[in-house]
């Protein structure tokens, strides 16, 4: 697990699902005293079995002091579920682990700001399972004091990571790796669905090439996106556009759904744009 220095806090979390489950379960893990609320009461009860306190409502969780972190469905709910008690986080810390767009976690940052609540943005690199391993690192954005003094507080979860000033920058961090994150999750769909309707064995084929080939392109992938036309000298465009449309073809000739092939139609699309700036 990571974890920097770090002194016990008070903290009141809001939300239950998988994963607030898990933040509260590294949280508690750490030793801080932890306050739960989940807008369906039920789904506390191995956390509190671990120290935990559960709340049935968002202003006892207010109540109970210390940092409060909010990780619920979507920014809707966050509004919804913190519109009741702003008054009372006048003066407070608050980190909204909840995934949004870069806009939302911008008005949220101001709505709260206009209270005098002091406001991170974040961005959880993790999914329930990963929370508070090795890999596992978490975006922050908004007051940079609040992230000096929260960053060891809440690095149990996952290592803390500043992405900037701007409240909606770990949004944006967080929204535009989650993109890359779908177009290898879109490409290995693609790949396996082709190779089983021609009858490939599937097994031998995640282990043996899929799983080998991503990780050994994945860094020059990386090092290679560019958001102009532009494409690295060994990415051959004109070749690669030829190669593009013998993939989409071979995917046709297999019955491959043209949905699971949008990817291979974007990296033609960005080729052919290179091919023609030259
Ligand atoms: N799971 C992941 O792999 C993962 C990874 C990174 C980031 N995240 C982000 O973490 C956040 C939570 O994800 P999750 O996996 O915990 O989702 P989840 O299991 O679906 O849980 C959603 C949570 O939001 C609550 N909720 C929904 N609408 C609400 C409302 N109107 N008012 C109050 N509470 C409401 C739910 O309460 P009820 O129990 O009452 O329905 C539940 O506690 C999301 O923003 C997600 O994008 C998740």
């Amino acid at each position: 697990m990571f974890a920097m220095d770090m002194r016990q806090e008070r903290i009141s979390l809001l939300g239950l699902g998988s994963m607030g489950r898990a933040l509260a379960g590294a949280l508690i893990g750490a030793g801080h005293e932890v306050t739960v609320w989940n807008r369906t009461p039920g789904k506390a009860g191995e956390l509190v079995a671990r120290g935990a306190r559960e709340v049935s409502s968002v202003e006892e969780a207010v109540q109970a002091g210390g940092l409060v972190v909010v990780c619920l469905l979507d920014d809707a709910s966050v509004r919804e579920a913190l519109a009741p008690v702003v008054r009372g986080l006048t003066g407070r810390d608050l980190v909204n682990l909840t995934s949004g767009s870069v806009q939302q976690a911008r008005e949220l940052a101001g709505w709260l700001g206009g209270r005098g609540v002091r406001f991170l943005g974040g961005g959880i690199m993790a999914v329930p399972s990963t929370v508070g391993t090795e890999g596992a690192f978490i975006l922050y954005s908004g007051a940079r004091d609040l992230f000096d003094r929260v960053a060891p507080v809440l690095s149990p979860i996952g290592r803390p990571q500043w992405a900037g000033e701007d409240p909606g920058f770990a949004a944006l961090y967080d929204m535009a790796a989650l993109s890359g994150m779908y177009g290898m999750s879109a490409g290995a769909d693609h790949a396996v669905t082709m190779l089983h309707a021609e009858g490939g064995d599937l097994e031998t084929f995640k282990r043996a090439v899929l799983g080998p080939w991503m990780e050994q392109m994945l860094p020059i992938i990386v090092a290679g996106a560019d958001p102009s036309a532009t494409v690295p000298e060994e990415y051959n465009p004109g070749m690669q556009a030829v190669g593009l449309e013998t993939i989409l073809a071979a995917s046709g000739e297999a019955g491959v759904p043209a949905e699971l092939s949008g990817h291979l139609r974007a990296s033609l699309w960005r080729m052919r744009r290179a091919v023609d700036a030259g």
